[in-house]
């Protein structure tokens, strides 16, 4: 058995889907249902009597409690954050509670189930905890790639957040014990994506014709990392990740958004094809730069090469190209999602400052 934070998320979706696949456990996922998770995001599951679903907050430690001590876990997989920079500096109030004390709550909780375990059990327990490259703040141009021991230097309410929660069960290893495992990871992209992410915010505005919004110069970089290749580092984690460890795990190396968007725009262009009258890539428009905005961001994966036998495999152009494919074949999901917050947000960012 195994307890999933944040399952009707983005990465979280991906794993459990991955997870049925790969392991015999039984899976449950507890998740708030916050706007960026939904229930749609597991439908292709919804029948698997192996996965049980508990609607609830990582913050209430007695239901927490009753999880842990009802299924009996092997290990935690904790995704459940809130996971958007630019919400964080909208309002960063749910994002101490739920990214500190949410992981401070299942950490407490957690740490209070595994010491009745009987020592095999302890032995491999694990607690692995879903972070961010953005804890380490911001590369210049010439700078070599973040690694295991880079310096902490958050930016963002969001990487301050995350860097806190790291901080937290790095803590709970060190204090008590607890066997737990960080993957500080860099861009996830793929299938489910909440669309107030670069990617499928580009997909979403290409579809529609509408203006496709870049920060300042759109020179700034990132390291794209296909959401499969990451559940699958995250597989291997649980496998045979050392307790105490961190793992940074990244994909293809760094490249500027304007790049990115040029070629997920193009995937886009050629996969739908028609009597486009102009290319999508055109709709580009620099609107102002996000305060205290990373410049770079980028990864050296040798540790999880090493010690987890993992590379990513999904190459960056196929991992567009079967994202772009992903969100052109799910209208039903896209009229779903953007229905809702996805709407009023884009409404409070974009169009309606025009
Ligand atoms: P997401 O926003 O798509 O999903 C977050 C999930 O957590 C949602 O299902 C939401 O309902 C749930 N949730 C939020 N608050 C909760 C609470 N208080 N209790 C229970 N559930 C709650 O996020 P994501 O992109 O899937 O990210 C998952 C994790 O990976 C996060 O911890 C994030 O910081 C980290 N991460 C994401 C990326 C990325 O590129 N998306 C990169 C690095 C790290
Ligand atoms: O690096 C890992 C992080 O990646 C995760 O921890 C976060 O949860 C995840 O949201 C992501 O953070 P970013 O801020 O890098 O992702 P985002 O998709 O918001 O932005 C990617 C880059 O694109 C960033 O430089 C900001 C820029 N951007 C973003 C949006 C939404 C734009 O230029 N225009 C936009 O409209």
């Amino acid at each position: 058995m195994l307890l999933v934070t944040g399952g009707a998320g983005f990465i979280g979706s991906n794993f459990i889907g991955r997870a049925l696949e790969a392991l015999d456990d039984e899976i449950v996922n507890l998740d708030l249902l916050t706007y960026s998770g939904d229930l749609i995001n597991l439908v292709d599951h919804s029948d698997d009597p192996r996965l049980h679903f508990s609607h609830g907050d990582i913050c209430d430690a007695s239901l927490v409690r009753q999880l842990l001590d009802t299924h009996r876990p092997r290990a935690v997989l904790h995704f459940a954050a809130e996971s958007h920079v630019d919400r964080s500096i909208e309002c960063p109030d749910r994002f101490l509670t739920t990214n500190v004390h949410g992981t401070f709550v299942l950490l407490q909780e957690t740490l209070k189930y595994y010491r009745t375990l009987p020592g095999q059990e302890q032995d491999r327990f694990r607690f692995i905890h879903i972070s961010t490259d953005e804890v380490y703040g911001s590369l210049g141009p010439d700078d070599p790639p973040f690694n295991e021991y880079s310096r902490y230097a958050p930016n963002s309410p969001y990487s301050a957040s995350k860097a806190a929660s790291d901080h937290l069960v790095r803590a709970y290893h060190r204090t008590y014990g607890l066997p737990t495992i960080v993957s500080n990871c860099s861009n996830n992209y793929g299938p489910r994506q909440f669309p107030e992410k670069l990617i499928p915010l580009t997909l979403m505005r290409a579809r529609q014709g509408l203006q496709i919004p870049v920060y300042g110069s759109g020179k700034q970089e990132r390291d794209w990392l296909f959401v499969e290749d990451h559940c699958d580092a995250l597989l291997r984690m649980l496998d045979c990740g050392h307790p105490g460890e961190v793992y940074l795990v990244g994909g293809s190396g760094s490249i500027s958004n304007l790049q990115i968007i040029e070629r997920v725009c193009a995937a886009w262009d050629e996969l739908a094809g028609g009597d486009r009258v102009r290319p999508s890539f055109s709709l580009v428009e620099h609107v102002d730069d996000r305060p205290g905005h990373d410049f770079r961001y980028d990864i050296d994966t040798s540790k999880a090469a090493r010690e987890l036998d993992w590379k990513a495999q999904v190459p960056l152009q196929e991992g567009i190209e079967r994202t772009v494919r992903w969100y052109m074949e799910n209208e039903q999901w896209i009229e779903h999602i953007a229905g809702g917050e996805y709407r009023s947000w884009v409404d409070r960012q974009y169009d309606m400052n025009g």
